[in-house]
């Protein structure tokens, strides 16, 4: 039983509250990404949850134990830094031993090696296990910084934005692979990113951070159909959901409070006799599908188009919303639901 729940966690740094009052449940087993911008209190969540500081207020539970105020050592959580914090002149394998070579826990060395070897395999890197660390890509260092993580079998993985130093080969083939060794496992991971491809991909649960607190936690799918506001709506999904004055748009039955309109890019359909009219601006081809800026008396929206259609640059075309997708926000960017259908 490995669950970790964070109860009301309040971190201040002089004026700044970096996580202002934060409940957040990991299941066992369970994958959880927490998602926000620079300065939203990601690292410093993961490390109160480490035990690499303490709470302000609020308390931390692992596996159903107080762990406040315990040292990280205590709460047997592993932690994986955005930085490869490999002993650079050791092997791969003395870097993978190394935790198991901790005082205290006197593994006979057969038995580190088979655990070693065992967690290389996990890992695709057998054929590696002599190389000295400074002898590997960016791509294989993390993999065994992951490694080393692994190799303790803790309650608890933290991960902060582990991938963030890979190039987008390598942290496409890395999150697969983290993906399945979770599977594999288990494990329960609480994990740091400001990548939403990241986050909709590798998590059960998504928890958007904004200034400390927590405004939405759901599955990746459901947050991104249903965000709660408009800085929640634009954490997922590229490029990223169209927010636009509603008299722009002449949509009637608005909720009377709605005073932005948000639509995703793959609900704008064009052509119709009875659309907007608007001015192709720009166009992005992406491979299987292209996205056309359109622009319409003083705004812009984005759609999401398969690339087969055939538009250029300054051609006049005209768009409809689809209509059940739209979401309305009040003035505070707050989800304001439509009123029931007459
Ligand atoms: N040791 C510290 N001393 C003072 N302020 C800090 C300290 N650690 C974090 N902060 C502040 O707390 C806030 C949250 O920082 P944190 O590092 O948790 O953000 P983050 O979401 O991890 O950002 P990033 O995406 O840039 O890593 C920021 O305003 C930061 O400046
Ligand atoms: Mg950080």
């Amino acid at each position: 039983m490995s669950e970790l729940r964070l109860e009301n966690l309040r971190k201040t740094f002089g004026a700044i509250a970096a996580v202002d009052d934060l409940s957040l449940r990991v299941a066992d087993g369970e994958f959880v990404v927490l998602l926000g911008p620079t300065g939203a209190g990601k690292t410093t969540t993961l490390r109160l949850a480490a035990g690499l500081e303490n709470p302000d207020a609020g308390a931390v539970f692992i596996g159903g134990r107080e762990v406040t105020g315990l040292t990280p050592a205590e709460r047997d959580v592993a932690f994986v830094f955005q930085q490869y914090s490999l002993y650079p002149h050791y092997t791969v394998f003395d870097n993978l031993a190394f935790p198991l070579r901790a005082p205290g826990r006197k593994w006979p060395e057969e038995r580190i090696r088979s655990r070693v070897e065992e967690i290389a395999a996990m890992l695709d890197m057998e054929h590696k296990l002599q190389n000295r660390a400074t002898q590997l890509s960016g791509g294989e260092m993390q993999r065994v910084s992951i490694g080393r993580a692994l190799v303790r079998a803790p309650n608890l993985f933290l991960m902060d934005e582990p991938l963030s130093s890979l190039d987008a080969k390598l942290r496409e083939s890395m999150r697969v692979e983290l993906k399945r060794i979770q599977r594999d496992l288990g494990a329960t991971i609480l994990y740091v990113t400001h990548d939403q491809l990241e986050a909709m991909t590798l998590a059960d649960r998504i928890g958007i951070l904004e200034d400390g607190k927590l405004v939405q936690v759901g599955a990746p799918r459901e947050i991104y159909e249903n965000p709660v506001s408009v800085h929640a709506a634009r954490r997922l999904g590229s490029p990223p959901m169209n927010i636009l004055p509603p008299q722009a748009l002449g949509l009637p039955d608005l909720p009377p409070a709605a005073a932005q309109i948000g639509i995703r890019p793959e609900d704008v359909e064009l052509g119709g006799d009875s659309g907007i009219v608007a001015r192709v601006e720009s166009l992005e081809h992406l491979g299987a599908s292209m996205v056309a800026g359109l622009g319409f008396g003083n705004e812009r929206l984005h759609v999401l188009l398969d690339d087969s259609q055939r538009l250029r640059r300054g051609q006049q075309i005209t768009f409809t919303l689809n209509r059940e997708k739209i979401i309305c926000f009040d003035s505070q960017g707050r989800r304001i639901d439509a009123p029931p259908a007459a």
